[in-house]
């Protein structure tokens, strides 16, 4: 039959629809399906993403009443024990917790295994003991039952035995790193009291705490925020609970705590000696300069050069009028949390610190300085240093922190003219209080540049008498045998350094080695002493009181009234020794007029200024041999350049 156009076009349209057709339900059916099954599944879905259990258990679990109720039961499981938990401890690893006042938080730690070379120290004879009964076993079959349990009466014979043989030393440390605050700052003066670190070795007492059996246990105490304790023993665990006592309506707030267990030391520690480990170089009216000890006492080079491109330590400082550190002065955390300001990466206003290393100073070895601004005038302050370690075995230091203890400064009354200037090109050494006038220099940066400029030069008036100097000449043509140019030199610019940039300190300052300078000029806020200050502190009219040593002084900065550390007489010593006689250096001796106005004694207080001069407990330095036919009997008197 033969279809006509029409009808051949329809079915092909036809089987083109139900080819189509069928190649729809082939290729899509399943989402039918999928669709349909979704429909039902997908409250079911919502249900279980939603976790949260406190929220009505009933309605939620229409669809598996069988598994709902074992999250309530868990949970309270968990909740019900968790004061009696004991949290396990890593070694080397810190653990920070809370702790309300009044309740005890536990810890257990599994005390690390010796490693196996000390265990090789072991007597043989122990191994030789189960031998035995071992190959007994290995042997006869009919033997094996009671040859089993003598096997396993050595085995734990012998592992009592190794466990007493390898008792370890545990450091426990911990820091306070939170405690409750005043309610009322004003109104509180005590401070909140201290945690309690409790440390049971005995698996009779697993929760060490305040209630805990006193004989099986032992208690630290916490000093300024931080416990340290350390026990050597051969059980496999260790128990430890740290308490928070009951705190006063007049606090609120909660204890944060890290603790940590190591084998290797302590993790945080602290130390209490006198020895701060922070020496104070200087204070002005805003500010304070302080510096560690060397850091080495290597000369060699590289191992300098490695300190110099470290900065291992950190610092903290707090107004003493601010209690917020109190309770927490030994703990790293605590001060990161609460000190004032913390010269520490992102630390509470940072910004008033700079800290660098330096070499200044006698011996010429590294130091890390920190440079503190922006502090209040006439204020006590304390300065803590602290060392962030790392765990690496060669560093006693471990990661916690060491903190040392406090050492205290003072900012000077606000005259303003004293200021700190550090970091000279020429006088590399000198890093002090000069008289300075806010008005006239505002910024400590053009003062130094002022005083240093004006030392190097009169230096390079002196190099110019040098040079005439025969100094490379052979030893029979040279001015001394037991000296050289360069000595010469050196001494020159060391004395030169410190009678050109005087060291200051407050007018009000009244400790006897100080000598009053430029009493009769106002001081920068336009106050002039009168007659009854003038002579409390002895005014004479003379230019050693009526001006500075140093008319550029006067003359450019116009500090008004302020004290003079006088430079040590053995500066001036050195020079006449080290420079040919027919330079002229002479030195004033004590007792001779000019003296007392000119040179200063050194004693155990920093009553003389030298190159590298701090606030040293001990800066008593034995004075250096005089030949004294080299001073030649000259006087100098106040301060007088002498150039052949
Ligand atoms: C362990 O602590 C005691 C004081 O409790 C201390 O004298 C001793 O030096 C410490 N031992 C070590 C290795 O730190
Ligand atoms: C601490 O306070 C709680 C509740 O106020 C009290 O039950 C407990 O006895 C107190 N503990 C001490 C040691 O005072
Ligand atoms: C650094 O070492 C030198 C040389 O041993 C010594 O004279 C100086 O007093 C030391 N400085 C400090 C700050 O300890
Ligand atoms: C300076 O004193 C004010 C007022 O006593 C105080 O609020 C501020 O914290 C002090 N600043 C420093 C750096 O001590
Ligand atoms: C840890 O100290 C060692 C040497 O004491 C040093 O080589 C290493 O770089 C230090 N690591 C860190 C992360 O500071
Ligand atoms: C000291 O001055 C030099 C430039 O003269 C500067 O690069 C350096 O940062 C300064 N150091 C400090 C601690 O201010
Ligand atoms: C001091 O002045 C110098 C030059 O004028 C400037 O570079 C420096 O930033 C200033 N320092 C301060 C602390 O203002
Ligand atoms: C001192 O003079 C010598 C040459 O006589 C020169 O080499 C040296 O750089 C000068 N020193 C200073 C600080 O000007
Ligand atoms: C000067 O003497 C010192 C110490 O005796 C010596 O170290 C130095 O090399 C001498 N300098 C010269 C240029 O001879
Ligand atoms: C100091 O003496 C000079 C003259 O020698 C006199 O002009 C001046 O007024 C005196 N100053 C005082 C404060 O006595
Ligand atoms: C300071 O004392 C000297 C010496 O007595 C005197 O010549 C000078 O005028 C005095 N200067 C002032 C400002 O009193
Ligand atoms: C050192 O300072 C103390 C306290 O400031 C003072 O009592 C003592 O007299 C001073 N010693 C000397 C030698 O000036």
């Amino acid at each position: 039959m033969q279809l006509s156009p029409l009808q051949s076009r329809l079915a092909a349209s036809v089987i083109a629809s139900c080819l189509l057709v069928a190649l729809y339900f082939t290729l899509f059916s399943p989402h039918f399906a999928l669709a349909a099954e979704l429909k039902e599944a997908l409250p079911v879905l919502l249900d279980n993403v939603d976790f949260d259990l406190a929220a009505d258990q009933p309605e939620r679990s229409p669809l598996d009443p069988v598994y709902e109720p074992e999250f309530p039961a868990f949970d309270r499981g968990i909740v019900g024990r968790a004061t009696q938990l004991a949290m396990a401890l890593t070694n080397n690893e810190a653990m920070p917790l809370n702790v309300d006042a009044g309740t005890t938080q536990l810890f257990s730690f599994a005390v690390p295994k010796l490693p196996a070379r000390d265990e090789g120290r072991h007597p043989l004879e122990l191994r030789d003991g189960h031998e035995g009964p071992e190959e007994r076993n290995l042997g006869s079959n009919a033997l094996e039952g009671d040859a089993a349990l003598e096997a396993r009466d050595a085995q734990a014979q012998a592992h009592t035995l190794e466990r007493r043989q390898s008792s370890r030393t545990v450091y426990i440390s911990a820091n306070t790193c939170l405690q409750p605050q005043p309610v009322d700052p004003s109104k509180t003066t005590m401070d909140p009291p201290q945690l309690t670190l409790f440390v049971s070795t005995s698996a009779s007492n697993q929760s060490p705490g305040p209630r805990g059996d006193p004989s099986s246990q032992v208690a630290v105490t916490f000093t300024g925020g931080a416990a340290m304790y350390n026990v050597t023993t051969p059980s496999d665990e260790i128990y430890l609970g740290v308490y928070a006592p009951n705190v006063s309506s007049a606090f609120s707030g909660t204890y944060n705590f890290q603790i940590a267990a190591s084998t290797d030391g302590s993790v945080f520690s602290y130390s209490v000696d006198q020895d701060a480990g922070l020496i104070l170089v200087d204070s002005d009216y805003q500010g304070a300069l302080l510096m560690t000890h060397n850091l080495t006492d290597s000369t060699d080079p590289s191992a300098q050069q490695q300190i110099m491109n470290s900065q291992p330590y950190v610092m903290f400082a707090q107004n003493t009028k601010d209690r917020s550190i109190n309770g927490l002065q030994y703990s790293y955390c605590g001060l990161q949390n609460y000190a004032q300001i913390a010269a520490t990466k992102n630390g509470q206003f940072a910004s008033m610190v700079t800290t660098g290393m330096t070499k200044r100073g006698p011996g010429s070895l590294p130091k890390q300085e920190f440079y503190f601004s922006g502090l209040n005038s006439s204020s006590e302050y304390v300065g803590i240093l602290a060392r962030i370690g790392n765990s690496s075995g060669t560093d006693s230091v471990l990661s916690g922190g060491h903190v040392f203890r406090a050492t205290s400064f003072e900012t000077n009354p606000d005259h303003g003219n004293c200021a700190i200037i550090r970091n000279l090109t020429f006088c590399d050494q000198v890093a002090y209080s000069v008289p300075s006038n806010p008005n006239k220099f505002g910024n400590a940066t053009v003062l130094g540049q002022f005083y240093d400029n004006y030392a190097a030069t009169m230096y390079a008036n002196f190099n110019k008498s040098l040079a005439q100097i025969p100094c490379e000449a052979v030893s029979s043509q040279r001015y001394s045998l037991a000296t050289n140019c360069s000595l010469c030199a050196a001494a020159y610019k060391e004395w030169l350094c410190s009678v050109t940039i005087p060291r200051c300190e407050d007018f009000s300052h009244d400790a006897s080695y100080l000598h009053p300078r430029a009493l009769v000029q106002p001081f920068p806020n336009g106050d002039v002493l009168d007659q009854e200050a003038l002579a409390a502190v002895h005014f004479e009219n003379t230019s050693a009181f009526n001006s500075s040593r140093n008319p550029m002084i006067d003359q450019f900065v116009q500090p008004g009234p302020y004290k003079e550390v006088l430079p040590c007489e053995d500066l001036c010593y050195k020079l006449a020794q080290s420079c040919p006689a027919a330079m002229g250096f002479g030195c004033p001796l004590p007792g001779d007029p000019g003296f007392a106005s000119s040179y200063g004694q050194r004693s155990s207080n920093l009553s003389c200024n030298y190159q590298g001069s701090a606030h040293l407990r001990s800066a008593a330095v034995p004075a250096p041999a005089i030949s004294w036919a080299l001073l030649g009997g000259a006087v100098v008197g106040g301060l007088s350049f002498v150039f052949l």
